[in-house]
């Protein structure tokens, strides 16, 4: 199918090259009411967005999110949070049980956000807007609570820069299909299919280094001679990746979603 109505999916990648011009009042307004049309679990939309546009919240945030130059050249930031807050403000003024407090209140929350935030992604893509998330928005979320002053119970999920595309960047690729797509019931890998699915990985780490043999050397001496290594030691090493566990959990409690006694 070359010419499927998926085609917007299809031809969308992160976007990290933005023009300064503003998004319209009214394209911003559309965009939100795609965002409120997602489906969310018992219709309760237990997520929050904050539209971000002022210089110095964009400025915090590339602080705070690892420094990426494309949280302040974004015309729009928008800030997703899991938000149980405003349902319990529902029950204080007409009554209920305040019990929306669980790992699984928060996980299913967190899932409706996560939804919200994609359909601004593909609302976006045909509204001509350009996106890409930031994960990082996790590595402190203590202080992101602080700076956007979200009562308890409101939780940073996800952050998208947004606006005009100032390029048309390569096509990422994929794990092939069947590596994902389990029928029935999950079927584990054997090692060759290990091998073969991240084979595309593995080249191109391969050719990578061909081109950058100064640095690889540099890599093998930390015994980084892999893909699968250079991933989960250098690019997200344990450290890290601890630290930002650490941040999380503090948040959580911090903001209500988990107790000393969890
Ligand atoms: C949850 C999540 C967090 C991400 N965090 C970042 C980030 O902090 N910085 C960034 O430049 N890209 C980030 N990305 C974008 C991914 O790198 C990107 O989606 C992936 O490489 C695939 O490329 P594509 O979006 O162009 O298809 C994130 C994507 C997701 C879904």
């Amino acid at each position: 199918m070359n010419n499927s109505e998926l085609n917007f999916i299809f031809n969308r990648r992160s976007i990290r090259k933005f023009t300064s011009q503003p998004i319209p009042q009214d394209v911003i307004t559309e965009l939100m009411r795609a965002v409120i049309s997602a489906p969310s679990a018992g219709n309760l939309q237990n997520y929050s967005v904050i539209l971000i546009t002022s210089p110095d919240k964009k400025s915090s945030l590339y602080e705070l999110c690892g420094k990426q130059q494309w949280i302040l050249e974004a015309s729009l930031l928008l800030l997703f949070c899991v938000d149980t807050n405003r349902l319990f403000r529902w029950v204080e003024v007409m009554g209920g049980s305040f019990h929306f407090n669980g790992a699984s209140v928060f996980l299913t929350a967190f899932a409706d956000t996560v939804i919200a935030a994609h359909t601004a992604v593909l609302a976006g893509e045909l509204l001509g807007l350009g996106s890409v998330y930031i994960g990082r928005i996790l590595n402190e979320p203590v202080s992101i609570v602080k700076l956007f002053k979200l009562p308890k119970f409101v939780f940073p999920a996800v952050l998208l820069c947004m606006g005009y595309p100032a390029e048309i960047p390569y096509k990422t690729s994929r794990l092939p299909m069947g590596s994902i797509i389990h029928e029935e019931e999950y079927k584990d890998y054997t090692v060759q299919e290990v091998k073969n699915i991240f084979r595309d990985k593995e080249e191109g780490f391969l050719n990578w280094c061909k081109n950058d043999p100064v640095f690889c050397e540099k890599l093998s001496k930390m015994g980084i001679t892999t893909s699968s290594r250079f991933t989960t030691l250098y690019h997200y090493p344990k450290d890290f990746i601890q630290r930002v566990d650490k941040n999380v959990k503090e948040a959580l409690m911090y903001q209500g979603f988990l107790r000393n006694s969890d």
